[in-house]
């Protein structure tokens, strides 16, 4: 058990689990994009650390950028999405994926794509290393799941309970007291 802030966590996914996971996702999308460019756009801060390990086991050309959207603080979702900052060149006949650390309500990947399909893009699909069903109502499902996670709060591998617990090598849920 860890403590941040307030707050005690228990560990919920092992590093070896994530590793695996993430190995899976990246061969699933090496086999669905054989021969195409593929650009790959994180979204800051929390996909940091999936976006690093899963780009690593990409084998064909691609490119990776790093977008922005509003900030997420304590542990209930606000539900408020600002613009999208960071992206420097078009998307207009390129093949997106965007990489997340987690889909909870799906109110900011809803934004994102949006956004991006402004742009014309080939395709535009969403890899998230973590999805909450139960607390999904979102428009755009994501194509690629790591884990289908409970909705309860979760850090680690770059996830914060504000701001910490990003560094940490495993994923935590909070203990519920
Ligand atoms: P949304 O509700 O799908 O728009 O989620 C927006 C963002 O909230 C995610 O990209 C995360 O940064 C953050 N978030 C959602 N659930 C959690 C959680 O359990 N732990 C940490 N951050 C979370
Ligand atoms: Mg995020």
């Amino acid at each position: 058990m860890i403590q941040l802030n307030d707050r005690y966590f228990e560990v919920f996914i092992k590093e070896a689990e994530l590793q695996e996971e993430v190995s899976s996702l990246a061969n699933k999308i090496n086999s669905d994009y054989h021969g195409k460019d593929v650009l790959f756009l994180a979204v800051l801060n929390g996909s940091f650390m999936f976006a690093s390990d899963l780009v690593k086991q990409i084998n064909g050309n691609c490119e990776i950028s790093f977008v922005k959207v509003s900030s997420y603080s304590g542990t209930i979702s606000s539900g408020r999405v600002d613009e999208l900052i960071g992206l420097t060149s078009s998307v207009e006949n390129r093949h997106v994926i965007v990489l997340e650390d987690i889909v909870d309500s799906g109110l900011t990947i809803d934004k994102i794509v949006s956004l991006l399909k402004a742009d014309n893009p080939l395709s535009v699909k969403v890899c998230t290393l973590l999805f909450k069903p139960e607390a999904f109502k979102g428009k755009q499902h994501p194509e690629y799941i790591g884990f289908s996670i409970p909705n309860s709060f979760v850090v680690g591998y770059g996830l914060d309970y504000d701001e910490k617990g990003r560094n940490l090598k495993e994923i935590y849920q909070l203990k519920e007291v």
